[in-house]
């Protein structure tokens, strides 16, 4: 032994394997040239099997020019990476190529692969899913690779239904005669379904949809779409952005609802999914039936069972006269695009992952998102994660305004600590003190603009503490704007009235110019956030 100091071995940067997807017809690839480059910025080197993203106009020259290197044949592809990202869930071909303390991410589906879950446990390995991701978490959007290729698949869904329909999408005056535009239903206005809406919207047809959550009304509408509600009251959210199964009263008002739907429009897309449970049969063979010969379906839910009791799952079939499209690959059928965005969903989760930047990976379980997504961790199944923490909740009914307050200052829905009430009781006594010693001091006029002022801060205190936290943004721009009244304020005190005028060098008129300054950003920031929050929901 030369010292007694212990040195550190300096970690050696992993390298990212990404191979050619085996699963039938599968397109996509995990990552593509652009985002190469910012895995390796982020200390790792990438290899990728020779042809991985040939299907979605990826050549190996062009990954090489990004900074991978190209590894010929799986085997070696597999054997050479220590993280390796897919899209598809693996065979048990591909994970008997996994050596221990490998890492993969890709999509699993756990609930749903149970087998596939022990064969990964049994080589040692850990095994990230992406489906997994705990969606609530705003932190998560970045990574929400569902988000993203229902995005896609929405799109391509209209696409498809455009391919087998036999009009045009928008009315049209020609030489010829009048052509109406088409009529789309939507059913189910999830993340898929609203991309349906907007693409078709854009099209030029008129866009109809309904979904069990009233809450998505607002969204099918600023895409350019109409809710058609079901005539029976009930509340459809399952929490988390999820749907419930609805009870037998409500699916039978749904039912005559669709079946009057089906009766006048052109084009049906469905995409209605409850998390766990079999696709809600919401079209029936009647409907398809009733349908104008020429119609066309596209059920989205195919891989779930469908939504149309006629679908095909994979294939397009006529029934009827109407084509019934069951594509469960939509998202691979645009495969640059949804390869594109589901490697930078990978990327984004990387940057997670790696914080040190150093090209090495920490599978944090104590953080929320990673903990989310971490089904299998050096062999031990780790899924399901435990049930989330419970969300921050105002308090249920708070006797009093003080206590409110009180409860607020302390964190939100902290149990109240043994300090609470006498801290509280020493920023009162503070309180109290100042305002007695401005009492006893300040000029008269100053102490009634005091009271308003004081009276005003609490006023407003209560308006926003008690609004709930997702509104305060476009709450908080609406309020910024309100600010103008001070800049009117502002504007009287610098106007040149009677003796201001020679005296511009006065302290009023230049508080009154810093106020019309500030409030003025105020007043255009809040606008501008208004602006871009609005921006977000129509793309
Ligand atoms: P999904 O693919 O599970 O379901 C699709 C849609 O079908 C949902 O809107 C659902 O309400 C609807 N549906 C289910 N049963 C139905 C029925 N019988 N009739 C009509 N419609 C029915 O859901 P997706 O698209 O993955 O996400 C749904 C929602 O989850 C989003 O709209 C959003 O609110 C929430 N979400 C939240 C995220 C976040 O907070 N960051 C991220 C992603 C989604």
């Amino acid at each position: 032994m030369q010292s007694g100091v212990a040195t550190e071995t300096p970690k050696t940067a992993q390298r990212i394997g990404v191979p050619r997807e085996v699963f039938l017809g599968e397109k996509r690839v995990a990552t593509v040239p652009d985002v190469v480059g910012k895995l390796v910025k982020l200390g790792f080197s990438v290899a990728v099997e020779s042809g991985a993203g040939d299907l979605a106009n990826f050549s190996d020259e062009v990954y090489r020019a990004a900074g991978a290197e190209v590894i010929e044949g799986a085997a070696k592809l597999w054997a050479a990476s220590d993280i390796v990202f897919k899209v598809r869930g693996p065979t048990a071909d591909e994970v008997a190529l996994m050596h221990e303390g490998q890492t993969l991410i890709s999509f699993i589906w756990p609930a749903q692969n149970p087998d596939l879950m022990q064969l990964l446990a049994a080589r040692n390995v850990t095994a990230l899913a992406i489906d997994s991701l705990p969606r609530t978490l705003s932190r998560a959007q970045k990574m929400d690779a569902l988000t993203s290729m229902a995005g896609v698949s929405g799109y391509r869904a209209v696409i498809e239904a455009a391919n087998a329909f036999g009009r045009f999408f928008n009315g049209q005056i020609t030489a010829a005669g009048k052509v109406p535009p088409a009529k789309v239903f939507v059913a189910g206005a999830g993340v898929a379904g609203l991309a349906a809406i907007g693409t078709a919207a854009s099209l030029g047809a008129i866009v109809r949809a309904n979904d069990t959550r009233a809450e998505v009304a607002d969204q099918v509408v600023s895409l350019g779409g109409e809710f058609v509600k079901v005539d029976f009251v009930e509340e459809g959210s399952g929490g988390g952005g999820y749907a419930k199964v609805m009870s037998e009263g409500f699916q039978q008002a749904q039912r005559a609802m669709y079946a009057q739907q089906a009766k006048e429009v052109d084009i049906i897309i469905t995409t209605a999914l409850i998390p766990g449970k079999p696709a809600p049969k919401l079209i029936t063979a009647e409907m398809v039936q009733s349908m104008k010969p020429g119609s066309v379906i596209v059920d989205m839910a195919g891989e779930q069972g469908g939504n149309c009791e006629l679908t095909v799952p994979g294939e397009a079939v006529v029934r009827h006269g109407v084509t019934i499209v069951g594509y469960t690959d939509l998202a691979s059928r645009l495969a640059k695009q949804s390869s594109t965005l589901y490697a930078t969903n990978l990327f984004r989760l990387s940057e997670e992952l790696c914080k040190t930047k150093d090209g090495v990976i920490n599978v944090n379980m104590e953080d929320d998102a990673i903990r989310g997504l971490t089904v299998v961790k050096q062999g031990s199944i780790t899924w399901p994660p435990p049930a989330p923490k419970p969300a921050a909740t105002p308090p249920a009914a708070p006797k009093t305004a003080a206590a409110a307050v009180a409860k607020k200052a302390h964190g939100h829905g902290a149990p109240s600590e043994p300090m609470a009430g006498s801290k509280l009781a020493i920023m009162f006594g503070v309180a109290a003190a100042l305002f007695w010693l401005i009492g006893a001091n300040a000029p008269k006029e100053f102490l009634s603009h005091f009271t308003v002022f004081v009276l005003a801060c609490f006023v407003g205190y209560m308006v926003v503490w008690n609004v709930k936290p997702a509104l305060h943004t476009p709450l908080m721009s609406v309020t910024n704007a309100i600010s103008s009244i001070i800049a009117i304020g502002a504007l009287v005190q610098i106007s040149p009235i009677a003796g201001a005028a020679n005296r511009p060098d006065s302290l009023i008129t230049w508080v009154a110019a810093a106020g019309i300054v500030l409030t003025a950003i105020n007043m255009f920031g809040g606008f501008a956030v208004t602006q871009r929050m609005l921006a977000m929901f129509r793309k």
